[in-house]
């Protein structure tokens, strides 16, 4: 009796040719997520005021009069740090969103939170990353 044996020789690549479309679908399935994840979430997360300043384009040159009128007391006129840390560099350790929310937030006593319009916001960002 070997007749019963012969189905299960020819189902059983089928079988796992479906299992490995499975699993395909499976690692694709998470691919998308892990994507999904990374790209979306960030810029859903983030409010209102750090979209608007996002989008708008600063200007150094203001940045840097609010950064003497606003920041200079405790990062220095020339951002080189005093009671604050130099921030040169600084947008090598924080990005955008960090960085607004370094200034928004307050969180980081005895920094004080700061409520500036989204564009001097941005101007202050853009002098921020002209810091090297
Ligand atoms: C009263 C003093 C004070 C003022 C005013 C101030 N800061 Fe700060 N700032 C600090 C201190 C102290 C820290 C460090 C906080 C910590 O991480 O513990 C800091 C941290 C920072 C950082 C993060 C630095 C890093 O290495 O990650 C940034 C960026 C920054 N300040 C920007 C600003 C800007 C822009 C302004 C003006 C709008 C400002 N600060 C005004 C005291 C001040």
């Amino acid at each position: 009796m070997t007749s019963p044996a012969t189905p299960t020789t020819t189902a059983a690549p089928t079988a796992n040719r479906r299992g490995l479309i499975s699993a395909l679908l499976l690692v694709a399935a998470v691919c998308v997520a892990v994507v999904a994840l990374v790209v979306l979430l960030p810029a859903a997360r983030s409010d209102p005021y750090t979209r608007s300043t996002l989008q708008l384009s600063g200007s150094g040159e203001r940045g840097e009069q609010l950064f003497l009128i606003n920041c200079a007391g405790c990062h220095g006129i020339a951002a080189q740090g005093l009671v604050g840390p130099n921030l040169h560099g600084v947008h090598n350790r924080k990005n955008n969103r960090q960085l607004i929310q370094q200034v928004v937030s307050g969180r980081t006593p005895p920094m004080p939170r700061f409520q500036p319009e989204p564009q001097a916001m941005a101007d202050l960002l853009t002098y921020l990353n002209t810091l090297t």
